[in-house]
């Protein structure tokens, strides 16, 4: 362990801001919400650079032969769309012709053949999470087939969260009755707004109608938990629309919410939309900032339970356990063609090629496209972004993960954060305001820069790299996700 560099040496109200590292300062003075910083950044984790590990073949037959331990999850990948929505990263292949069986048969394939090995039969499996692309566009029958492969081959718990990821278009009586037979107990469905204009806009398929009649049959059905994503920061969006897809949301009574700032790709059909003046530009950032705050406000005043930065839940049913648990950076086993997972630590995606994986598939290969030896965490490095996650900063708590001395020489921090109005004292530490739950990104990434600083002393130009969780590098993720 490195020395903690000298920020405890001032004193005084003004020494928070002064002792606090530049990239750490939040702007004093002006409105939190919009004003407390220049961007929002991103919270990936902060690890030495991960090495490509020089035979994935190998490594990968050696990691199965290994017990797993401590709670894991599973994620297999659906990369079909029926088309591509402007806004989206993730849109792999067209969801046209025959896609849906051999795909599902590749992917059952997959999930038998490693059913029996240590690392995937020696420990239970928390939660098995469905994504895509549209998981909700395969066929009834293959949702089933699907479905039943997992809980047959994999060794859920009895309480085991089955979320599947999907769309209302297309998500007809038949394939929601496939999954619920199945043992489907949780949907995750994609709405992002519910304002018909904006939708059609963006290249949802379905209207309003259709929206709040598929959200509301799924939750008559009284057999899953359901949630929906919406996106705030969209073009065209105002915040008419936004609360009234708040009201929509609260008035459906579904088991959670997941609001999701947009995040703007480069080259995706909806920046070049904006480029030819084709679409109006996305919110700016403080328009972005009050809308998350009218959301946290509208749905604390519906008495929903906010479970982390970007999730909601109004009933029990609601655990997100999944999205928990990556965050936790829980093993997580991968099937299908893009997904990523960590096993032993180890990060892996697979191959994106949808042919190719099914090839490789046929040919008894793990389709495996790059494998990463495990990170050289800093001691508290995942605990630290997990408590954040949660919206309290417990100093005692993070000291007795990270090291002594570190609670001090965080102390001036967190002071100059609560002046700043990100945080506000509680017993035992802090908890994010408003202000600091729209910036909480900002804030883990300087918890996280404070962890190195702790560990290393001061960076050398070539030191900490950031690293993408796996499921989130074949999206932005994430999710998550
Ligand atoms: C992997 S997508 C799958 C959703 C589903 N296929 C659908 O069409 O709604 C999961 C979620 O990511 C979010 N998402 C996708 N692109 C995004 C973007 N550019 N910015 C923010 N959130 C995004 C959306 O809320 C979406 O529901
Ligand atoms: S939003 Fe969903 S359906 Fe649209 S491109 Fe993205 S993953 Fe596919």
């Amino acid at each position: 362990m490195g020395e903690p560099p000298s920020l405890v040496e001032a004193d005084g109200p003004a020494r928070a801001a002064a002792a606090v590292p530049e990239g750490l300062r939040a702007r004093l003075g002006g409105d939190p919400l919009t004003q407390a910083f220049a961007t929002r950044r991103s919270s990936h984790w902060f690890a030495r650079r991960p090495l490509p590990v020089d035979d994935p073949a190998a490594t990968w037959e050696a990691l199965l032969c290994v017990p797993r331990t401590g709670k894991t999850v599973a994620y297999i990948h659906v990369p079909f769309c029926d088309n591509h929505c402007l806004f989206c990263g993730f849109y792999r292949n067209p969801a046209k012709g025959r896609f849906s069986g051999p795909y599902v048969s590749a992917l059952v394939r997959e999930m038998e053949r490693e059913a029996d090995r240590p690392a995937v039969r020696s420990a239970p499996i928390a939660a098995v999470y469905v994504g895509g692309g549209t998981p909700t566009a395969l066929e009834a029958a293959d949702l089933h087939r699907l479905i039943t492969t997992a809980r047959t081959h994999l060794p859920l718990t009895p309480d085991c969260e089955i979320t599947i990821e999907g769309r209302v278009h297309g998500f007809d009586a038949e394939r929601v009755s496939a999954c619920l037979e199945a043992g489907a107990n949780r949907f995750s469905i994609g709405i992002q707004t519910f304002d018909t204009t904006l939708r059609q806009r963006l290249g949802r398929k379905a209207d309003r109608a259709a929206a709040e009649r598929v959200l509301a049959d799924l939750r008559d059905r009284d057999r899953a938990a359901v949630i929906c994503d919406l996106i705030y920061g969209l073009p065209g969006q105002t915040p008419e629309t936004w609360r009234a897809d708040l009201r929509t949301v609260v008035d459906l009574d579904l088991d959670g919410v997941d609001l999701y700032a947009l995040t703007m790709i480069p080259d995706s059909p909806l920046a070049l939309s904006i480029d030819k003046g084709a679409l109006p530009p996305a919110l700016a950032l403080d328009e972005q900032a009050r809308l998350y705050a009218a959301g946290l406000e509208t749905l604390e005043a519906a008495g929903w339970r906010h479970l982390s930065q970007a999730h909601w839940a109004r009933t029990p049913r609601e655990r997100n356990l999944y999205n928990q648990a990556v965050k936790e950076r829980a093993p997580c086993l991968a099937y299908g063609s893009g997904a990523g997972g960590l096993l032993a630590g180890h990060r892996y995606v697979l191959d994106g090629d949808e042919v190719s994986y099914r090839q490789r598939i046929a040919s008894g290969e793990k389709p495996l496209a790059m494998m990463f030896a495990p990170a050289d965490d800093l001691p508290g490095q995942a605990a630290l972004s997990a408590s954040l996650e949660t919206g309290r900063i417990l100093p005692g708590r993070l000291e007795a993960l990270v090291g002594a001395g570190f609670a001090a020489m965080l102390a001036p921090v967190l002071e100059h954060w609560a002046e700043a109005g990100l945080i506000t004292p509680r017993p035992g530490g802090f908890a994010l305001t408003r202000a600091g739950w729209f910036w909480q990104a900002n804030l883990i990434v300087g918890l996280q820069e404070m962890l190195v600083l702790f560990h290393n002393g001061p960076p050398e130009p070539s030191s900490p790299t950031r690293q993408e969780h796996p499921r989130h590098a074949r999206h932005r993720h994430h999710p998550a996700g």
